[in-house]
């Protein structure tokens, strides 16, 4: 990689920097937010990278701009986190050329041929959905509500976190005869889900569950429902599901505004640069890697869940989780 890295000088002396090439999704979300932050924290001169960070504002053709431009400026290595999981196999076909190692971090890709990346760090999306509604089922059935009514305020379609959280959802409903109301994208945002929940309490009076992908659709939905004149958490009409456990998303948790949340970890900047190392070190013995993650909700004692044989932690949120 030393042919490609960019010459500093530092103490009167020549050193050099590696360089990362990072497309991010964009900024549609707290939860990005803190997952830019964890990059742009991580890869800095002083620790010796030049990060070049490029926002795609939730379009792929601008990633795909950003990767073709990485390849022009011969970076050590590209890091993206892919808005959608399809529509790669050329562009990284192009990195693979140029012999540049891709990192990919978040979402996943779907391509043909895996060897188009070196690496992938992220969040298991289905298993967070699964841990949600095994919370979700243990309410209902504690609280004896004799019907499920739900929607589902879903993530940008297509991208893994949307198409793992809205599996699980779905054969959770199968499996405990959950009326599935509605599904519409929220985009991830806070203004859409507005919309989009504001629709759907017109078309159904029955709701008492919302399903949102993320904490800033949950905040939009929860606008949406106290502006129809409904009251939200238990006790209220309508109970508010979500991911991500941003500090915003964990301190309405506390506050009973949003019963579940199931942890999705941003902080992936530490894991890629462990990735590079191993690259580096020929030391890479895992494709993929899993960041740990937690379930929170909002009810006063701690639960086991069981899930397929292994034993999780379902905390309850504090007021010190949420400082
Ligand atoms: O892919 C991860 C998801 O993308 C997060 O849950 C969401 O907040 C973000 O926009």
């Amino acid at each position: 990689v030393s042919g490609k890295q960019t010459e500093i000088w530092k103490n009167g002396e020549k050193d050099s920097l590696t360089t990362i090439g990072f497309s991010q999704v964009g900024a549609e979300s707290d939860w990005r937010s803190a997952n830019s932050i964890s990059m742009k924290r991580t890869f800095t001169p002083e620790r010796g990278y030049d990060l070049i960070f490029e926002d795609a504002k939730q379009k792929q053709s601008d990633q795909i701009k950003a990767i073709r431009k990485f390849i022009q400026q011969e970076v050590d290595y590209i890091v993206f986190s892919p808005v959608v999981e399809s529509g790669w196999d050329t562009v990284l076909e192009e990195a693979k050329r140029a012999e540049i190692p891709v990192i990919i971090i978040d979402r996943k890709v779907a391509v043909k041929d895996s060897s188009l990346y070196a690496a992938w760090i992220g969040s298991n999306f289905y298993l967070e959905g699964q841990k949600a509604c095994k919370v979700m089922k243990a309410y209902v059935d504690e609280q004896q509500i004799p019907e499920v009514n739900i929607v589902n305020i879903q993530g940008t379609l297509g991208a893994t976190s949307q198409i793992g959280r809205t599996n699980a959802l779905e054969d959770a409903a199968q499996k405990y005869g959950w009326n599935l109301l509605e599904q519409e994208s929220g985009e991830y945002t806070e203004a859409k889900a507005y919309e989009v929940m504001s629709k759907m309490l017109l078309e159904h009076d029955d709701i008492n569950f919302v399903y949102c992908e993320n904490d800033n659709e949950a905040f939009g939905a929860i606008d949406a429902i106290r502006d129809a004149g409904k009251t939200v958490g238990p006790g209220g009409d309508i109970q508010i599901i979500s991911f991500d456990a941003t500090r915003e998303g964990l301190r309405r948790t506390l506050h009973r505004e949003i019963l579940i949340n199931g942890e999705c970890n941003p902080w992936h900047g530490e894991y890629v640069e462990k990735v590079i190392h191993m690259l580096e070190t020929n030391e890479l013995w895992q494709k993929e890697m899993y960041v740990p993650e937690e379930t929170f909700y909002s009810m006063p004692e701690d639960m086991q869940i069981m899930l397929g044989g292994k034993e999780y932690t379902v905390q309850t949120v504090t007021e010190s989780i949420v400082q």
